[in-house]
């Protein structure tokens, strides 16, 4: 490890036992005390950070979406460690609804404490319990790259939910693709992270300049904590491509309408 690299490590780790205490347990407790993976335990690798995934899905918000004649095939963005899938997965079974989840994530390094190569392993050997496999497909692509795979193929979604990066550049290709399916499948497009939309943040700034401004300057950012918080790539994605959400909410999910 060069000097660079370490130095990194040795700043994650205190800033993980300072503000992520949860995080480098966990980091502690998998990688180093016992590691499943590498032990090949049947066991469930879970996130002990976040207790109750219906913060970003609501199943019973949803149900009446997940309802298909045929089978009703999922695409999701952005994988990380597959709660969603999963949890969908499960749900889906229990009910004797036929589905199939793709999951697209290129689980690229993004400079945490744990590697993305690290929940790429802990994803697969999830997704290798309870016969998992058979129903959800992953592609370890950028969605730019699934998307422009999935038109070639002519491949239908009945679902898409987007939550993969939340930079503008990135949101804007998720949205434009899905708006695509939407009108040529009727495809139902979730959203995750729009925690505001553009109207409702200019009645919190009062300020179209200033609030203009720090949009420009955030193209590039996944998170801003200011007066509120919120992901502006997100935002920036609905308004630039004038898209219609739903006001209800399921989970930190809105829907296109
Ligand atoms: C918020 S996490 C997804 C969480 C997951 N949907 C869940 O609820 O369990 C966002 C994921 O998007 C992935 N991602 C980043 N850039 C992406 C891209 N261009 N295409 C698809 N996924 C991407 C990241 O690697 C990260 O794992």
């Amino acid at each position: 490890m060069d000097l660079t690299k370490l130095s990194r490590k040795i700043y994650l780790i205190i800033r993980y036992i300072l503000y992520e205490k949860y995080a480098f347990v966990f980091f502690f407790f998998y990688k180093l005390v016992i590691d499943p993976i590498k032990f090949k335990f049947k066991l469930e690798v879970k996130n002990p950070f976040i207790k109750n995934r219906t913060i970003y899905i609501n199943i019973d918000k949803i149900k009446k979406f997940l309802i298909k004649k045929k089978t009703i095939k999922i695409l999701e963005i952005g994988t990380n460690l597959g709660e969603f899938s999963f949890k969908l997965h499960d749900y889906l079974l229990k009910k004797k609804i036929k589905f199939k989840i793709i999951s697209v994530d290129p689980f690229l390094h993004d400079f945490r404490f744990v590697s993305k190569s690290y929940i790429y392993k802990i994803f697969k050997h999830n997704l290798s319990l309870k016969n998992r496999s058979k129903n959800i497909k992953h592609l370890k692509l950028k969605s730019l790259d699934a998307f422009k795979f999935f038109k070639k193929k002519k491949f239908k979604f009945d679902l898409i939910f987007i939550d993969g990066s939340h930079l503008y550049k990135d949101v804007m290709n998720d949205l434009k693709f899905s708006i695509d399916y939407k009108k040529n499948y009727k495809t139902e497009v979730f959203l995750d992270d729009l925690d505001y939309t553009y109207e409702e943040l200019l009645k919190i700034y009062k300020n179209k300049k200033v609030l203009d401004n720090l949009l420009k300057k955030s193209l590039k950012i996944n998170y801003i904590k200011d007066k509120v918080n919120f992901h502006p790539g997100t935002l920036l994605g609905v308004k630039e491509l004038n898209i219609k959400m739903s006001n209800k909410k399921y989970g930190s999910l809105s829907r296109v309408i």
